[in-house]
C-alpha cells in the first residue's frame, strides 16, 4: 500500500456552500490557486447542476488550474453527471465525484427508496460518469450510520462499475474514533475488489472527531483525506487540512505516511480563506489560530528559551509563519518591497511591483511603519480589485461629533460619470452609506457589519466585512484603510460591485437564454 496520503481539498465547494454569503467567480479563482500553490492532489469546486454561477465557477477554475485535478459533485442523477463533465472537460485533468445516501435514515426517510434501489442507482451513476473520464468518485453519504453489510455491498458494487475512489462520509460527525476506524478496518477486510480502489474518508465535526477520525482512518488504510482549509464547512465544519497535514508530517514517526502539501503555504492559505470568506480564525485553533505559536505561562517561556522543543512541537516557520521583523518605513525602496514579499512567499511577477510599490508608499506616509500583515493586505487587495470596477469611491469627507448629526458626502465613479451626493444619518457610517445608496440605487439591506484591526497598536488598519441582502441573496464585501469610515465606504462599494457584476451575469444569460430559444423557433 502507498504510503502517500491524498489531499483532496474540498473548501471550495463544501466549506462555501456553508458560507453566509457565496464567494464571487473572482474569489472562488483567487482560493483555487492558493489551494494549487499549496499543493492539494485533488480540489473539489463546486457542484455545477445547482446554480449558474456554480457551473460558471467550476468551468473558470477548471480552465486555470494546471497541478491539482480539479473535481466537482453531482448526485446520482445524469443531468448532475452532465453538468459536472460539461463544466470540467476544459481541464487538463479532472474527476467526477457522484454521491448517494446508504444510511437506512436516509434512503427511507430522505430518498423514500429501497436500498436495492439505491445499490441500482449508485452502479449506474458511476457507469455514466465513467462515459466521461477514467476518474470517478462514489461517495457512500452518511456511511458512519450505515450497516456495515449494506457498507459493504455498495462499496463492491461501486468499484465494480468503476469507481477508483470511494470516499466514506462521516456527514453527520456522529462516530467517535475507534469506531470509524472498525467501519475502514472492516471494508479492507471484507470487500474483496477494495484493492482496486483508494478508499476516501469525509468527516464532520459536530462532535469535534472529525480530525481523529481522518487520522485513525489512514492507520486502517485510508489513503485520501477530503478536507477544508481552518476546517470550514457544512455546521460545525469538516475535517481540517492544515491540522491533518501537520499531523502526518509531525507524526510520520508512528503513521509513516506523508502529504504533498507544502507546509509553508498553510499560514497564508488560511489567512485568505478567511479573509474572502469572512470567517474569522478562532486565536486558539491548531496550527492557524493567532495564539498557536505563543507562549504566556512564565514556566513555559523559561523552557522554550532554553530550547525551544520543550514546549513547542512544531516551528512556527514550517508553517509559513515568518518571524523576522524587517522596519519598512517610506524610506524604503522598491527591491526592500520585493525582498520582503519574496519572503512572504510572493515571488516576483506574481504581483504588479509598481502598484504595490505605490500603495506601500501612501501607507507609510500614513501609519509610519508598514508590517508584514499590511504589505500582504495591500497585495490581497489589489488582487480582488484587479477587474476594473463600475463603481469607485473617489472622495469623502464626514462631520460628526457628540451632539451633531452626522453628516457626509461622498463622490463617486460610476462607469464613466463621476456623482455627488450628501446626506445625513445616525452615525458617520450610516450617513456615507445613505451616499452611496443614492449614488448606486440599489435596495440593500446590511445584515452584518464587522469591525476589526489588522495589526497592532491605535495605528492598526481597521477591516470591515459587511454582509448586505438583494433581492433575497447575500453578498460579502470588505474594506481596509487607516481611517474606519473609509474602510467601512469600501466595503459596501465592494458589495456593490459584487452585485453589479451578478447582475450583469444573470442578464446576459438571460439574452443568452432568449437566443437559444429564438434559434430553436
Ligand atoms: O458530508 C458528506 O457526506 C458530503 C458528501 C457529498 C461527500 O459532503
Ligand atoms: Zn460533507
Amino acid at each position: 500500500m502507498s504510503d502517500r496520503v491524498i489531499i483532496f481539498d474540498t473548501t471550495l465547494r463544501d466549506g462555501e456552500q456553508a458560507l453566509p454569503a457565496s464567494l464571487t467567480v473572482r474569489e472562488k479563482l483567487q482560493i483555487a490557486l492558493a489551494l494549487e500553490r499549496l499543493g492539494v492532489d485533488v480540489m473539489e469546486v463546486g457542484f455545477p447542476v445547482s446554480s449558474p454561477g456554480d457551473f460558471e465557477s467550476v468551468q473558470t477554475i477548471a480552465r486555470q488550474i494546471k497541478n491539482s485535478r480539479v473535481c466537482a459533485l453531482s448526485r446520482a442523477l445524469q443531468k448532475d453527471i452532465d453538468a459536472a463533465a460539461e463544466a470540467l472537460k476544459v481541464a487538463d485533468q479532472f474527476r467526477i465525484h457522484t454521491f448517494l445516501a446508504t444510511s437506512t435514515i436516509h434512503v427511507e426517510n430522505k430518498l423514500k427508496k429501497s436500498f436495492e434501489d439505491v445499490l441500482e442507482m449508485g452502479v449506474n451513476a458511476v457507469k455514466y460518469a465513467r462515459r466521461f473520464t477514467d476518474d470517478v468518485e462514489f461517495s457512500c453519504e452518511d456511511a458512519g450510520r450505515t450497516p456495515i453489510d449494506n457498507l459493504c455491498r455498495m462499496v463492491e458494487a461501486a468499484i465494480n462499475a468503476g469507481a477508483r475512489t470511494i470516499n466514506i462520509p462521516d456527514t453527520v460527525g456522529y462516530t467517535i474514533p475507534t469506531e470509524f476506524s472498525g467501519i475502514i478496518h472492516n471494508l479492507f477486510n471484507r470487500v474483496p475488489n477494495i484493492d482496486k480502489a483508494i478508499i476516501s474518508v469525509h468527516c464532520h465535526d459536530d462532535l469535534g472527531l472529525s480530525v481523529a477520525n481522518s487520522i485513525g482512518a489512514v492507520q486502517m488504510g485510508a489513503r485520501q483525506i477530503e478536507c477544508t482549509i481552518n476546517g470550514i464547512g457544512e455546521r460545525a465544519g469538516n475535517t481540517s487540512l492544515e491540522e491533518v497535514a501537520m499531523i502526518l508530517k509531525t507524526r510520520q514517526d508512528l503513521i509513516g505516511v506523508h502529504t504533498n502539501i507544502k507546509h509553508q503555504e498553510i499560514h497564508r492559505t488560511s489567512q485568505l480563506v478567511s479573509q474572502l470568506c469572512n470567517m474569522p480564525v478562532q486565536p486558539n485553533k491548531a496550527i492557524v489560530g493567532a495564539n498557536a505559536f505563543s507562549h504566556s505561562s512564565g514556566i513555559h517561556q523559561d523552557g522554550v528559551l532554553k530550547a525551544k522543543n520543550t514546549y513547542e512541537i512544531i516551528t512556527p516557520e514550517s508553517v509559513g509563519l515568518n518571524q523576522n521583523t524587517l522596519n519598512l518605513t517610506s524610506r524604503s525602496g522598491r527591491h526592500v518591497i520585493k525582498h520582503r514579499l519574496a519572503l512572504l512567499g510572493y515571488p516576483e511577477g506574481s504581483y504588479d511591483l509598481d502598484q504595490i510599490y505605490t500603495s506601500f508608499l501612501q501607507l507609510a506616509d500614513k501609519k509610519g511603519q508598514v508590517f508584514d500583515y499590511d504589505l500582504e493586505a495591500l497585495l490581497f487587495f489589489s488582487q480582488i480589485q484587479e477587474e476594473p470596477e463600475h463603481f469607485k469611491l473617489n472622495y469623502l469627507s464626514v462631520q460628526s461629533g457628540g451632539s451633531v448629526m452626522a453628516t457626509a458626502s461622498v463622490r463617486m465613479q460610476v462607469g464613466d460619470e463621476e456623482v455627488t451626493e450628501a446626506a445625513t444619518g445616525n452615525g458617520p457610517v450610516d450617513a456615507v452609506y445613505q451616499c452611496i445608496n443614492r449614488i448606486t440605487g440599489y435596495e440593500i439591506n446590511i445584515s452584518k457589519y464587522d469591525l476589526k484591526s489588522k495589526g497592532i497598536g491605535k495605528d492598526a488598519l481597521g477591516q470591515v466585512d459587511i454582509v448586505a441582502e438583494f433581492k433575497g441573496r447575500k453578498f460579502h464585501g470588505m474594506g481596509l484603510a487607516t481611517d474606519i469610515v473609509e474602510s467601512s465606504a469600501q466595503a459596501l462599494v465592494h458589495v456593490i460591485n459584487n452585485i453589479y457584476r451578478a447582475l450583469q451575469v444573470a442578464e446576459h444569460k438571460e439574452r443568452f437564454a432568449q437566443k437559444t430559444v429564438m434559434e430553436t423557433l
